[in-house]
């Protein structure tokens, strides 16, 4: 029997009880599949702060390293203690220090609109009507986010402060690939999103996914500047396929995606490096005000496992039957409350999890 070891992350807030329903579900298809999960808790975020003075300790690290690919949670503490020891920097030094460590450089994130969520959505009703189903394809280790030199220099009045925005050409070329290939198994087209009108880093960045764009004549290209984007993804969302963005557009163009499907609470993420390994995390946050209620939503965080058989462990068919199981689920009219409609049936966070994972065994 296989087995696959799993660094398993929960974090802060509501991220140990959507993780346990995420685990609930993988027990179901370690059954159907007749392999064995091999679980390997650590701490991360504010949880690994009051044992180790640190976001990311290095007997994370050691266990992630030994692992086949990490299931993350969520950090991050209350608004009203962000400047505290134990919550300032949480995010960037949890999830940027894991990336860069990893070389995680190639994130996906599905925006879906899911049909029984669509009056959800803010978007215009007949805009909403036509769905969408996109893919933002984010570098994730490179560009302005970790450009070197930042700083700040001068005091006062004439203090400056500055970042760099720098890509190699082997960093866009690696992304592109990762875009175009993701194209081939679903609508075949890919929108580049640039500012190749007034970012040098920008021209670059087209000219190389143009090159790349050669290699894969059965996918349709096409660039787009990024403020465009922003634009049609409200009003025409279902034009997109693939987006291919760079570090910074992808981080924004992301959030924008996720929120015209109406539900943070229901998007998965995958972060992967070359080869099989990756981190998998749900797209919302760690919703310190309604952690331990048992309310909250845990479909991000078992989409996010089910992106990991698929991604990580090559196994297409249980991650879509967890797609399937959730989709009807949903289509039944159960809700969590952040997702909750006039009518609908609503439930906890345990009992949405049951529910999948009763689905999926009776598949
Ligand atoms: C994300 C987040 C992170 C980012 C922050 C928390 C560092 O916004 O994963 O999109 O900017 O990448
Ligand atoms: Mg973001």
């Amino acid at each position: 029997m296989s087995v696959k070891t799993i660094a398993i992350l929960p974090g802060d807030g509501i991220g140990p009880e959507v993780m346990a329903e995420a685990t609930k579900v993988l027990k179901i298809i370690q059954g159907k599949y007749n392999l064995r999960f091999e679980y390997k808790y650590a701490q991360v975020g504010g949880a690994a702060w009051d044992k180790y003075r640190c976001h990311l300790p290095e007997d994370t690290i050691t266990i992630c390293r030994k692992s086949d690919a990490i299931l993350f949670g969520s950090v991050g503490g209350r608004v009203s203690e962000q400047a505290s020891e134990k919550w300032s920097g949480v995010e960037v030094n949890s999830l940027l220090g894991l990336r860069k460590t990893f070389n995680l450089y190639a994130n996906l994130r599905p925006a879906k609109l899911y049909p029984a969520l669509t009056s959800a959505s803010p978007l215009r009703a007949d805009i909403a009507k036509k769905g969408f189903d996109i893919l933002v394809v984010r570098e994730l280790t490179g560009g302005i986010y970790f450009g070197e030199p930042k700083g700040r220099i001068g005091y006062g009045e004439n203090e400056k402060a500055f970042d760099t925005m720098v890509y190699a050409k082997h960093e866009i070329r690696r992304i592109a690939h990762i875009a175009f290939k993701a194209a081939r198994t679903r609508k075949k087209k890919v929108t580049s999103i640039d500012k190749a009108n007034v970012l040098t880093t920008m021209v670059f960045w087209r000219e190389v996914i143009e090159e790349v764009a050669k290699e894969y004549p059965d996918i349709s290209y096409e660039p787009m500047y990024v403020d465009n984007a922003a634009q049609q993804l409200v009003i025409c969302p279902s034009h997109f396929d693939v987006m291919l963005c760079g570090n910074m557009f992808g981080d924004i163009l992301s959030d924008q995606a996720a929120a015209i499907t109406g539900s943070l609470g229901m998007l998965p993420s995958a972060s992967l490096a070359d080869g099989r390994f990756g981190m998998y995390e749900p797209g919302g946050g760690s919703a310190p005000d309604i952690a331990g209620q048992g309310i909250s939503n845990p479909i991000a965080q078992i989409m996010s496992a089910a992106m990991m058989l698929r991604y990580s462990f090559d196994m297409n068919e249980a991650f879509k039957d967890i797609a399937r199981a959730i989709e009807s689920t949903l289509d039944e009219g159960y809700r969590t409350q952040d997702i909750r409609q006039p009518d609908c049936k609503l439930i906890g966070t345990k009992k949405m999890g049951s529910l999948i994972a009763e689905k999926i065994l009776s598949s």
